[in-house]
């Protein structure tokens, strides 16, 4: 080999090895581009081997120019490589970068569902009364959720009620009267309860639900009155609507009370019916052995619906059971 044709593979290596560094997409692809100018085999150190087949006054220029040739390479190498970094890097920036200004997730405080607050406001207002509070279960038996009600077998007064029969003689209560049995039972007078609950009736259109909810009310005391009964409604009434209410009895009849009595608001001009109430009946009382002697009770039921519905304006009874996301977040 001469020092011409010498010169001229430097010249081709040097133009060459300006594309290829820059064709390198990764540091390793880079590394292989090195190795294949630089390393052991590749063609700079072939031609530094070369060298000895050169003339010997032609031996340093060479020497000289391949040293460049190496320099050259080097910082070539150095270049690339810093270049590559900084793209991957602002690659990853690109792609892990947060956008502060994208509107954030926002996450929903549960409430609860208008029934439940119902029953917790109707509750609140008795316990201040002084009432505790009961529960019963609401697969019954026949004897709490009538007969102990003074609702005999073969009562027509069964046929108001629309009950869901259970296969084993049981049923599903139809109303939170029977927990006033279950009450009375278990302990002494006097009582002041109230029983807040689902009910069941074979019942289901506009403005009736297979189940809804109760709450029973139940007095029994030395001289528990009528008149003590319509001033206490008076007072949950007005409790309840946040306002003066004109409350007005209109005689009716429930087995388990007598007199009986349904319950009236002044609603925008009409009456509307809120509840039932009434003396609770002497054979209730002593069906389970409370001296009528010593003493009376009253004792009153209403729909938790009902009353949630004249309260918050709803129209719709089916509302309460559709469980839609728009309709609960209002509460
Ligand atoms: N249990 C009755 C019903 O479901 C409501 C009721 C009326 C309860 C009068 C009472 C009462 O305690 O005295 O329709």
């Amino acid at each position: 080999m001469d020092l011409n044709s010498l010169k001229k593979q430097i010249s081709d290596i040097s133009s060459r090895s300006k594309h290829v560094f820059d064709a390198a997409s990764s540091k390793p692809e880079l590394d292989d581009i090195y190795r294949s100018f630089l390393g052991k085999k590749g063609e700079v150190n072939i031609l530094l081997k070369s060298l000895g087949s050169l003339p010997q006054d032609k031996r340093k220029d060479a020497g000289l120019l391949l040293n460049k040739l190496k320099e050259e390479l080097e910082s070539l190498y150095t270049s690339t490589s810093q270049t590559l970094i900084a793209l991957v890097n602002s690659e990853r920036l690109a792609k892990d970068s947060v956008d502060v200004t994208l509107p954030g997730f926002q996450s929903y405080k549960g409430s609860l569902h208008p029934v439940s607050q119902t029953i917790k406001e109707i509750s609140d207002f008795f316990e201040r009364m002084g009432f505790d509070i009961e529960t019963g279960p609401e697969a019954e038996i026949d004897y709490y959720n009538f007969e102990a009600l003074n609702v005999p077998k073969d009562h027509p007064a069964k046929d108001m009620h629309d009950t869901f029969y259970l296969s084993n003689s049981g049923l599903l209560r139809t109303h939170t009267s029977p927990v006033q049995i279950r009450t009375m039972e278990k302990s002494e007078p006097p009582h002041r309860i109230i029983c807040p609950g689902k009910v069941y009736r074979k019942d289901s259109d506009l403005t009736h639900t297979p189940m809804f909810h109760q709450i029973e009310g139940l007095v029994v005391e030395k001289d528990a009155s009528f008149a003590q009964l319509k001033g206490l409604l008076n007072d949950f009434l007005e409790d309840f609507f946040g306002e003066k209410v004109e409350l007005r009895f209109r005689p009716s009849y429930f087995p388990f009370t007598e007199p009986s009595a349904e319950a009236d608001i002044r609603w925008k001009k009409n009456w509307l019916e809120v509840l039932g109430c009434g003396m609770v009946h002497p054979n209730v009382l002593e069906g389970v052995g409370v001296d009528t002697k010593e003493y009376s009770g009253f004792a009153f039921g209403l729909g938790v619906e009902r009353m949630a519905m004249l309260k918050y304006d709803i129209p719709d009874l089916r509302a309460f059971f559709e469980n839609d996301l728009r309709f609960l977040k209002q509460f």
